[in-house]
């Protein structure tokens, strides 16, 4: 029969949707969210299980292939993702063009898309190149937000070591002094595995819906990839965990209890909102951040973070989730609400948070491009309009205006 999309060719009509707040771009089988019921599934693995069991590579591996790799295959892809972390000598210089206090997501997202002009032979569709560039993002991109925290610090951009493992060697690029050594502490390299798995992929979101928009019309996945990477650096995306760390410091400095500021963000005084809270998709506890806060009881016990913060953030949280105002709205603590505390716990300086997050969603983005790659039915991304300007009129001559 007549096809939706034909129908309303056919008659004229279009669907206006701002925010695509219920529209489908696609279909996928690559994440599932019930955000009623505070799901969250790679390939049908709940986000609990993979949190607890896997690696930051196995779930990438998951995300990008569909199935969990054997031990021959995890071993084989490992070390194909370490032996091309190695980056080229202009992608450093091209780093060290930049002022040290420069923005890192908008150098992260420049040299994504220049990663494309120093590795041509993985530009492409075929299945060769799309394999050599999946492998090029994943490994390449942890130097690159390595050395974002080099320079950020002020060190040199070491290379990474023949052999070296993801984590590890993203550690030791991110915090060696000069000499290149770290004693890489195992609750360090066990949390950063954790946060990174769990922000591996988030289905439509705002910047996997930009990859994919960007894909469609066939540009190549590094451009695709980095233009991911702007969206994601806006506060509304991708920056709430560092604007959650920055309200529980402003509480303590303004001196409020919690209970007072709780009372700011209900009467909408000064447009507090509890930075952390709410989400578009989940309507109860984000489950990530569930598994957040449980790490996050760890890593400030054994590695000696902010435990009077974590104290505020969890009363906070107390006080918030027996209160009419966020009950009725459905409003829990989403993912970002603890991860601040962690990284900062773990050493990281703020401006790295947001960065820190785009190596996470890498895989997912990946995932994403190559499912909108091999699916037939993918059609250039092009959204209609409901125009509202001036009907028709002549060109004015200078002198009539
Ligand atoms: N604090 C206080 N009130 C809130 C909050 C909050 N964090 N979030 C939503 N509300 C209220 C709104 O004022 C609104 O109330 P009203 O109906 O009386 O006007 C109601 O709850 C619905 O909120 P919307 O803004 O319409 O929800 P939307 O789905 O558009 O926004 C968003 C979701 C952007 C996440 C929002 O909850 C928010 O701004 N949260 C704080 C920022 C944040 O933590 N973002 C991270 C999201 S997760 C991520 O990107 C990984």
């Amino acid at each position: 029969g007549l096809g939706v999309s034909n129908l309303l060719k056919d008659t004229g009509l279009v669907t206006v949707d701002p925010g695509f707040m219920n529209t489908a771009s696609c279909s996928s089988a690559i994440t599932y969210i019930d955000g009623d019921l505070g799901i969250l599934r790679y390939r049908g693995y709940p986000i609990e299980q993979l949190a607890e069991h896997s690696t930051f590579l196995e779930v990438a591996y998951l995300l990008i292939h569909g199935e969990l790799p054997s031990a021959d295959e995890l071993m084989a892809f490992n070390n194909r993702v370490a032996r091309h972390m190695h980056v080229h000598e202009g992608i450093k210089s091209f780093l060290n063009s930049f002022p040290r206090e420069a923005q890192p997501m908008a150098v992260l997202s420049g040299a994504v898309s220049a990663l494309s002009t120093f590795y041509p032979e993985s530009v492409g569709r075929g299945e060769y190149e799309i394999e050599l560039a999946t492998v090029q993002l994943l490994a390449k991109t942890a130097v690159v937000v390595a050395y974002l925290q080099r320079r950020v610090t002020g060190g040199e951009l070491i290379q990474p070591r023949p052999g070296g493992l993801y984590v590890d060697e993203f550690l030791r690029i991110a915090f060696s002094g000069q000499d290149g050594e770290l004693d890489i502490d195992p609750t360090v390299r066990r949390a950063l595995d954790l946060l990174l798995i769990l922000h591996a992929d988030h289905e439509q979101n705002c910047s996997t819906s930009t990859v994919r928009i960007v894909g469609s019309s066939q540009a190549n996945i590094y451009a695709a990839v980095s233009a991911g990477i702007g969206a994601l650096s806006g506060p509304l995306h991708g920056g709430a965990n560092e604007a959650a760390l920055k309200m529980f410091d402003q509480i303590k400095e303004s001196g409020d209890t919690v209970e007072q500021f709780v009372a700011k963000v209900k009467d909408r005084a000064e447009g507090a909102r509890l930075m952390g809270f709410g989400h578009r998709v989940y309507k109860s506890y984000d489950p990530r951040g569930t598994v957040v806060k449980r790490i996050a009881d760890q890593v400030l016990d054994q590695l000696g973070g902010n435990n009077e913060t974590f104290d505020m953030a969890k009363r906070l949280e107390e006080i918030a989730l027996s209160d009419d105002y966020f009950v009725e709205r459905k409003l829990y603590p989403n993912v970002d609400f603890y991860t601040g505390l962690v990284y900062s716990a773990m050493k990281f300086p703020v401006p790295m948070f947001t960065p820190l997050f785009a190596l996470g969603r890498m895989p997912g983005w990946i995932a994403n491009f190559r499912e909108m790659m091999d699916d037939p039915r993918t059609k250039i991304g092009r959204p209609r309009q409901i125009y509202t300007g001036s009907v028709e009129r002549d060109y004015t001559a200078m002198e009539e205006r």
